[in-house]
Order: structure tokens, then sequence, then C-alpha cells
């Protein structure tokens, strides 16, 4: 059972102005391991969904007023508490959501990092003074919110993926409604409890749990909110994307991957599967920039198998989260374990072969598994896996690396390893994604730019660039100077 040293973060209600407000319709939460029960929460209606919304309008009226070091302060007051929270906040994670606990702590500390980041660019939101083509004008441009901000959030980072949207929306002045996972609602809920002391005031922060396809279409249809930013799978980004064309509003998209890994001959072996361990199987391979697709040249690829199957045997521990040295927790539910099975069994019936799966089968785990033989056209290598299967496909030279990479409609995430320094610029170039790894199997933090292109969505998240799509720039000429 969850043990806080804080009890008062396990909430169970939505957070609407500023009150826990309960409702009759409830959803369980359980632990994805066993699928044991951890709490009830309420579910909203469209009432409450749209009083939410008509609230974080009236917040957003004097919030929009503070002054950027008032709005700075509080999200740094809000990043403080986190931190002195970390190991609640992580034992939620682990419980709802089934990553241990080593992991969960650095989802805490990555979601607070964003916080901090986006404290400090609040201060930041600078305009221009532009010169004018003729000497009787003026030309400013200043940066203002956008307004309501709606944010749809999913289960595989609860907490960090609500901490990347809330604190540039709050740094740049709007308000938000939010909607976290009905899996994952408890670390939503404690992260707004922790806003709630830090003092971020009554409607700027409104949480509800519900029934997503009403959530979505009252966030998209409303005329009040001007910005939707989601995180979650392609086929509903597409759908809620084409649920806003009638209010033409702004929106961040953060949507699936089919990330390629490419290990070439003059690659670093030892460091290229290192760097695979970290990329594969964070979260179980259940986030939208791990590996999906291991490319190796082939006069490595036999070295290489072997030394990623010694490290998947080693070092990978399955089990419960919350248990002393596990380091690979369940995946989120029954049916998500049924996906990862049905491709590799695809797999298996169109000639890949097993070269390593652990014994663990029990629950909602899903043994760490290393298939080879695997050709680009399969459907494991199509879809996005969101388990911890490492497949290996191999390839002859550059070009034909660069052609299996690119032949996706994802274009979220890359990896490569090489020592070539000239293979370092053209390799990078031509991948077609938002982010590329080089040597390095994990590429999240703050300070960077975090997004895809082509259908992995559109928007970046972190970085300095995080804040413009929550803002607007308005234009101002003065005229008349000399008269
Ligand atoms: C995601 O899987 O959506 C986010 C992963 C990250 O922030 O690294």
């Amino acid at each position: 059972m969850l043990q806080l040293n804080n009890p008062s973060l396990l909430k169970k209600s939505l957070f609407i102005n500023g009150k826990w407000l309960k409702s009759k319709i409830t959803t369980t939460v359980t632990n994805p391991f066993d699928n044991s029960t951890i709490s009830t929460v309420s579910l909203c209606d469209k009432k409450q969904c749209n009083d939410a919304i008509t609230y974080a309008q009236t917040a957003f009226k004097s919030w929009r007023e503070f002054t950027a070091k008032q709005r700075s302060n509080l999200l740094y007051k809000w990043y403080e508490l986190i931190l002195a929270n970390k190991k609640d906040l992580a034992q939620i994670i682990t419980y709802e959501q089934g990553k241990p606990l080593a992991e969960a702590l650095g989802e805490i500390v990555y979601g607070a990092s964003y916080i901090q980041w986006f404290a400090e660019q609040a201060k930041r939101i600078d305009g221009d003074i532009i010169p004018p083509p003729n000497s009787d004008q003026r030309i400013a441009c200043i940066k203002q919110p956008i307004g309501v901000v709606a944010c749809i959030t999913p289960w595989n980072f609860p907490n960090a993926m609500l901490a990347r949207k809330i604190a540039p929306a709050l740094a740049a002045g709007c308000t938000v409604v939010c909607k976290p996972s009905e899996l994952t609602p408890l670390s939503a809920l404690a992260l707004t409890e922790l806003s709630r002391q830090a003092g971020i005031p009554t409607g700027v922060i409104n949480i509800l749990m519900g029934d997503a396809a009403m959530i979505g279409k009252q966030f998209c249809a409303s005329k009040i909110i001007k910005k939707l930013s989601f995180t979650g799978s392609t086929a509903v980004g597409k759908l809620l994307a084409a649920q806003c064309v009638d209010t033409l509003k702004r929106i961040t998209m953060e949507l699936g991957g089919n990330a390629p890994f490419i290990v070439f001959e003059d690659a670093n072996i030892d460091s290229a599967v290192e760097g695979l361990m970290a990329s594969k199987y964070r979260n179980s391979g259940q986030t939208c920039v791990c590996t999906n697709r291991i490319l190796v040249q082939k006069p490595i690829a036999k070295i290489f198998k072997q030394k990623l199957i010694d490290a998947v045997k080693s070092q990978l521990v399955v089990g419960f989260g919350a248990n002393k040295d596990v380091t690979t927790g369940p995946l989120i539910n029954q049916q998500a374990c049924l996906k990862v099975d049905e491709l590799v069994n695809d797999a298996l019936k169109k000639g890949a072969q097993i070269d390593y799966q652990d014994t663990t089968r029990e629950g909602n785990l899903y043994p760490p598994t290393v298939l080879s033989n695997v050709s680009a056209q399969m459907e494991i290598a199509q879809q996005e896996i969101f388990g911890p299967v490492a497949i290996i496909i191999e390839f002859d030279n550059e070009q034909q690396a660069l052609e299996i990479a690119n032949n996706t409609d994802a274009g979220l995430a890359a990896y490569f390893f090489t020592q070539d320094y000239r293979r370092i610029y053209r390799v990078s170039e031509a991948l077609e994604y938002g982010m590329v790894g080089i040597n390095s199997g994990i590429i999240s933090n703050e300070m960077a730019p975090f997004g895809g292109v082509k259908q992995s969505g559109m928007g970046r998240e972190g970085s300095k660039y995080g804040l413009d799509d929550y803002l607007e720039i308005k234009y101002i000429c003065l005229g008349g100077i000399n008269s």
C-alpha cells in the first residue's frame, strides 16, 4: 500500500477554481503490477468541465496582470515544494504507473526542472523595437499570453508531462484546464495540491478527470480556450486537431514516434549498447522517444547483438517497481501486453527470431526481449512497440540506414552512434526527425526543445522556444512622432 509521509497529497477529487470537488461518478485507479485497487477518483460531467473553463477565463484576467517576477516567484515556490515532497510523488507514480522508484524519482526531478526553467524564462519574455520605414513612426512588438490553455496528458509520465505544459503556460500568463490520463490521475492531483500550497491563485490551474471523448470535445469546441496542448497517440492527436479547426485554436502536439537507433561499424560498441539500454528500456519501453528500431551495420551485428543480450541479462530485473533492485516495471495494463505480444508473434511468423527473452511472465510484466532477423517491413518495425522488446535490423551502408530510418510517418527522436565526425554532420542533417541523439541514448531535458516533425506532431516543449506557443506577438505602431 501507498505509505506517504505527506498524506495530504493523496487527492481523489476534481480541482476546479481552487476547490476540491467530489462527483457522483468515479473511476478506480489500479496498480498495473497486480491490478489491485489504489484509489477511486471523481469524474466530471459536461457542466463541471465547462465551469472549469469559465473559471479559468476569469482567473486569466487577473493572472495575466501579475508581473513576470510575481509569476516566476510562485512557480519557483511550487518547484521547491515538489522537490521537498519528491519521495512521496515518486511513490505515487510507481503505484499508479508502474515504473521503478528510482526512475519515478527521476521523473519528479525531470518534471520539476521544467517548472524551475520556466520560472526563470517568465522574466525573459522580451519584446522588440523595430526600425520604422518612415521617421514619423515607431514600431514595437510585445508578447502577450494567448489565454486559457487546455492540456491533455498521458499515463507514461503522469507528473512530468503535466509539469512540462503547465509551467510554460503559467510563466506566459495563461491559465489552464487539464485532463490527465484516467489511468494515472493521482500524480496530477498531488502536483496540483502542491501548486495550491505554493500559492498559485484560484482558478489558474484546474484539473478534470472524466470521459476523454467528452472532455476533448468540450475543450476543442470552446471559444474560451485559445490553445490545446496534447501529448499522446498520433491517432488521438489527429482527432483532436480536426476538432480544433472550427475555433482555429493553436495546437501543440507531442505524438507517437518510431525512433531508429543506428549503430555504424565505426561506433564504440560498448557505449552504443549503454546508450541503447537507456533509450530502449526506459519506462519498460513506454516512451515516445524510446528506441523502436535498432539498425546495425552488418560487420558488427554479431558482436553488438551478443553485447546487448549480455547487458539485458545482467542489468534488467523485472518486477514490482517498489521492490528494491527492480529496474523494469509492468506495462500499463493487460491490453498493452497483448499488443506487444501481437507484434512479437507477427514478427516471429514472418521470420524473426528470439535471441533472448527473460523468463518472468506474470501479471502485466512483459519480459525484456531481443529479436533479430527483423525486416523493416514487419509490423513491429512500423508501429510503436511501447514495450521492452529490442528489434535488430541489419544494414549494409549509410545510405541504406538513412532510407530505413526515414521510411516512416513518424519523426520524433532518432539516435546514431559513430566516431566519424563527417558522418555526424551528414547523418544528423539527413535524419527527418525533430530530435537527434548522437552517441547518446538519453536526450530529454528542460533546456532543449522537445518535439517532432511529420506525424509526430508540432510545436516544441522546454527550452527558450517552449514559451512561444503560449504567447501572441502584438505589433504596435505609433504614428505622428514629428507632429
Ligand atoms: C514521452 O514519452 O512522451 C516523453 C518522453 C520524454 O520526455 O523524454
